[in-house]
């Protein structure tokens, strides 16, 4: 008997690409920055992962993929967000339900400035592996100067810097797995329960307005939109407890960046009454700016499955290679199929962007634009902190969304990355939060996270803007 989701037949191959496996890609000439030593243990990991059940259905990914065509038309709104990197010691109750706040949070400041439904994607339940600009690292180890790979993530190897941690390790594959399932476990109990602080303004932390540091005209702005707000969530209430359950139903959806190849090929499989392979480890993977090169592995593992597919794009993107891009990964110009992700960075997205949207206009293809305000904006203090600046990070979305008033496209949808936490990694924000605050709470491994205060203050400066 086949169950809803158990692999099928997987050699059978997708329509039409009869060249595609899922394990195609390990002929595509091959940049991985780091190699597993040990190919019994990787070949033990993996069929592992081949026999567990998957994170996610079928049908959830079909869903996502149909509401990511809804907001290609300007139907709905994404807005996805979590960690640069998840570690497997953070997959704790507190910080799981603290994201999934901040994310529901936002999208109900959305949901109300923008009057449109929106659909909310965690960058987590599986977001544990990073690319690096350097394989290496060279760095005091007992003593001496040593050279080991870079940290790639808890699904790759370990932080601490040395020889055995930075060792990739097959078996995190299996540990990433299982970490991901627990955390997947309790965000969908979170959410049938109805996850109440939601619909309780008195719950919402917004008082650090009142005593933020900022012109007045903002500060009133976000006083009417905080009490606008309550007011719409009282009114909810008022409704009753199943009416408001089911007028903020909540979808929610997961992606991860698909870096780790043997990892995705795992839980990829054909399903019983569906053409073609799905990549189960999550509903919506995404190709980094580092792996997006038309002949590398990550382009030929993504243009086979079945999964919405997002893309970073980044300054050097031009309008061909784009368009070529494109047409690999959604070759049928199905919609709801292809999520670009920009980061052009606030100071070359005026005049990077425009092209881009201008040719894909113009040849009629169906892609979902999303930006992506964080990953182009990094700097790093004279202290050697890597930190952003949240001006910056306001600069690019509005100067995006600008972009895509002129050009007559819509942008679909935000991809930030944030914390429900108390960090202090990112600069600005109506909490003001200088240099010398950012050694008071600096949690990343990777890259620096919006704090809860900023993300909530950026959701309602980007649902000013698109009003605008
Ligand atoms: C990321 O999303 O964490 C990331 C590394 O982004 P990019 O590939 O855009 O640099
Ligand atoms: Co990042």
């Amino acid at each position: 008997m086949t169950t809803p989701d158990t692999p099928t037949n997987p050699s059978q191959t997708t329509p039409n690409q009869s060249d595609w496996s899922p394990g195609s890609w390990k002929s595509a000439p091959f940049n991985a920055p780091y190699a597993y030593q040990d190919q019994a243990a990787l070949s033990a990991a993996t069929t592992r992962l081949t026999q567990l059940p998957p994170l996610v259905t079928s049908w959830e990914i079909e869903r996502l993929k149909e509401q990511i065509a809804q907001a290609q038309r300007g139907e709905r709104f994404i807005l996805q967000g979590g960690d640069c990197a998840e570690t497997l010691d953070d997959c704790r109750p507190e910080y799981i339900a603290n994201k999934l706040k901040i994310l529901l949070q936002m999208s109900l400041v959305l949901i109300h400035g923008l009057r449109t439904p929106v659909t909310r994607i965690g960058r987590f339940a599986g977001q544990y592996a990073k690319p690096r600009s350097s394989p290496t690292e060279t760095a005091d180890c007992n003593g001496s100067s040593c050279t080991l790979p870079s940290y790639f993530g808890d699904l790759v190897n370990r932080a601490p810097f040395d020889p055995d941690s930075r060792a990739p390790d097959p078996n995190l594959m299996v540990e990433g797995y299982k970490h991901a399932s627990m955390t997947l476990n309790f965000i969908r109990s979170l959410l049938d329960g109805g996850f109440a602080d939601l619909h309780h303004p008195e719950y919402w932390d917004l008082s650090f307005f009142n005593n933020a540091d900022l012109n007045e005209e903002r500060k009133s702005q976000y006083q009417h939109m905080s009490r606008t707000l309550a007011d719409g969530l009282s009114f909810m209430e008022n409704l009753g407890e199943q009416r408001v359950h089911e007028s903020t139903r909540v979808d929610f959806y997961t992606s991860h960046e698909g870096l780790n190849l043997f990892y995705e090929q795992a839980q990829t499989r054909t399903v019983p009454r569906r053409t073609g392979h799905f990549d189960l480890t999550t509903h919506l993977p995404w190709i980094g700016e580092r792996n997006r090169n038309l002949d590398g592995p990550h382009i030929e593992f993504f243009k086979g499955i079945q999964n919405p597919v997002g893309v970073k794009v980044g300054p050097t993107m031009d309008p061909d290679e784009l368009v070529t891009l494109i047409n690999t990964l959604n070759p049928n110009n199905e919609a709801g199929k292809l999520v670009l992700i920009v980061r052009m960075g606030a100071s070359k997205v005026a005049e990077n962007l425009p092209p881009l949207l201008h040719r894909i206009k113009s040849e009629q293809l169906n892609v979902l634009w999303m930006t992506d305000p964080m990953h182009a904006n990094g700097t790093t203090t004279a202290a050697g902190i890597k930190t952003r600046n949240f001006d910056d990070i306001l600069t690019e979305l509005e100067l995006t969304i600008k972009a895509h008033k002129a050009a007559g496209t819509i942008l679909g949808g935000v991809h930030f990355e944030l914390t429900g936490e108390d960090v202090t990694e990112c600069l600005g924000g109506a909490s003001g939060i200088t240099e010398a605050d950012l050694t008071k709470n600096y949690a990343s491994l990777c890259d620096p996270r919006l704090n809860y205060q900023q993300s909530l203050e950026l959701a309602f400066l980007l649902a000013t803007a698109m009003q605008d």
